[in-house]
């Protein structure tokens, strides 16, 4: 939002790293066609850099870099450099094709992270920031450059390589709080000390970058803005390392909705939070905590009777923020079995998706067999019944069929056909109980050694005839992947997850170990 009373000194530029350190969180593994969706829909929602990943740590990362920097129209696409050539010339490989690119290179300057993580002496850590940025330069005039574990780091030390690195040409300083320790004051200390100290502080922007280890992250943010710095690094639902990045959902509408006391902006278009936050949660499978702000599904839920009958007299009483500004829309009993391809699209559109042809076909078949099944379908079933669609388009194992016998008289007992890499494949299983016997057919067909560490259910909607969701999380060899279905069959929904997990986990490996990619009994 640009309104003529802002002044550019108090424009905050948004970074996100959902894709970067938010896809680096365990579990958040995003396929190569989730992270276009999301890269575009941060640029359509007006981020100004989006970190599009770390094209040294694996062939899929430097796929997805360099396809984002060759499809982004607005944003900058930058992408993420230790302090070594090799990475910083892969890096500007990756972000070659974009209109503009930024190369963000970085190395700890924390005594804990020098002498254990580097074992490299400060004077050492001081000669690769000059060369590291200086390389970096030679490839693009936007290089940002971070001192890891910056909260922890002696002051003079801090000051010393801050200094070099502007010198050596790094137009932006981020100060990140690695493992969430300051606090708000703390931080904002640390810029003023930073900006004042810093003879050429004044040709760089300084950047914050929080992790959330002690709930502080947004709190931090918005401090270190309030002591000069004007960039947040920051992920959609605040998916990051650890407990997270600050989210960027709430630094955004904490800025809006008190630029009284935060007089600060930023060219985020609000009304997208809502889509962004349900598109990240459905490409990673991380549910989004039913309170969390902004975005929870509770956010704007009134449940108490003086609640709601204040809120009936006056939104105001309650109401901070009106749930339309930041894109949530009445849930609307949308469809059934009698609308048509038009009124499907269009349904689409006002939910914010943009399919290519030949997935809103197949979204559109899913969507007429759905209500044939369930009398009410509402934008929730929509959003599952899509976001599935997009989720699964690239699988290589798919769910052909599912029967299960169920009851009070066990064993139970299920048949499901696979198609696997285009061969179709059955078996038939028992269990202890419906999903083990299902579960059980999925070991058979697709043999692996992973770890069921998660198995949630839930509902989409309300009504016994809602949508079942289910969450499934899967480790092997310290990877972890979480996979959502969705299916009025709780069984077929369990099986849907489980496989969704499995693929996931093949992509994991084909980054790590392209050879480990036979599958199937
Ligand atoms: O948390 C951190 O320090 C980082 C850096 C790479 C910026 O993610
Ligand atoms: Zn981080």
């Amino acid at each position: 939002m640009t309104t003529s009373s802002h002044s550019e000194k108090d424009r905050v530029v948004i970074f996100d790293t959902t894709l970067r350190d938010g896809e680096q969180s365990p579990g958040a593994t995003m396929t190569h066609e989730e992270k276009l969706e999301v890269a575009e829909t941060l640029d359509q929602m007006g981020v100004d850099i989006i970190e599009a990943g770390f094209p040294i740590a694996s062939e899929g990362d430097f796929a997805a870099v360099h396809e984002i920097a060759q499809r982004t129209k607005n944003a900058v696409v930058c992408g993420l450099a230790r302090a070594a050539f090799k990475d910083i010339d892969r890096c500007a490989e990756a972000i070659k094709p974009a209109k503009r690119g930024r190369i963000h290179t970085f190395i700890s300057t924390s005594p804990v992270h020098m002498k254990w993580k580097l074992q490299m002496e400060p004077d050492k850590v001081y000669e690769a920031v000059v060369a590291q940025v200086t390389r970096a330069r030679n490839y693009t005039d936007d290089v940002e450059w971070s001192c890891e574990d910056g909260t922890r780091t002696e002051h003079d030390f801090l000051c010393r390589c801050v200094e070099a690195a502007i010198k050596a040409g790094a137009t932006t300083i981020n100060i990140p709080d690695t493992v969430g320790y300051t606090t708000p004051d703390e931080y904002f200390a640390l810029f003023q000390m930073v900006r004042e100290r810093v003879p050429n502080a004044d040709q760089a922007r300084f950047s914050v970058h929080c992790h959330d280890d002690l709930g502080m992250a947004v709190a931090n943010s918005l401090a270190g803005v309030r002591g000069g710095a004007r960039q947040i690094e920051c992920t959609i639902n605040g998916i990051g390392e650890r407990a997270g990045n600050a989210a960027l959902e709430e630094v955004v509408m904490a800025m809006k909705v008190r630029s009284d006391v935060l007089p600060f902006w930023t060219g985020i278009d609000a009304t997208r939070l809502t889509r962004a936050s349900k598109l990240v949660s459905a490409a990673t499978s991380f549910p989004v905590q039913y309170n969390k702000a902004i975005v929870g599904r509770n956010a704007f839920a009134h449940e108490s009777g003086i609640h709601q009958d204040g809120m009936l007299k006056h939104t105001q009483t309650y109401e901070i923020m009106t749930p339309e500004s930041v894109g949530v829309k009445q849930t609307s009993l949308v469809m059934g079995k009698h609308s048509g391809r038009h009124a499907f699209m269009h349904k689409l559109q006002e939910l914010g998706y943009e399919l290519a042809a030949n997935q809103l076909e197949d979204a559109f078949i899913r969507f007429k067999a759905l209500a044939d099944r369930k009398k009410h379908v509402y934008d929730e079933d929509i959003e599952a019944l899509v976001d599935e669609e997009i989720a699964t388009a690239q699988d290589r194992i798919k769910l052909l069929s599912l029967s299960v016998i169920a009851g009070t008289r066990g064993p139970q007992r299920a048949t499901m056909k696979l198609v696997i890499d285009g061969r179709t494949v059955i078996e038939e299983c028992e269990g202890n109980g419906p999903v083990d016997a299902v579960f059980n057919c999925v070991k058979a067909l697709v043999p692996h050694d992973a770890n069921l560490e998660l198995y949630q259910v839930h509902a989409v909607t309300e009504g016994t005839d809602a949508q079942a969701e289910v969450s499934v999380r899967l480790s092997e060899n310290e990877k972890t992947v979480t996979a959502k279905g969705a299916d009025p069959d709780t069984l077929v929904a369990s099986a849907k997850a489980y496989l969704g997990a499995l693929n996931k986990l093949m992509i994991k490996r084909q980054r790590s170990k392209p050879e480990a990619m036979v599958v199937g009994p």
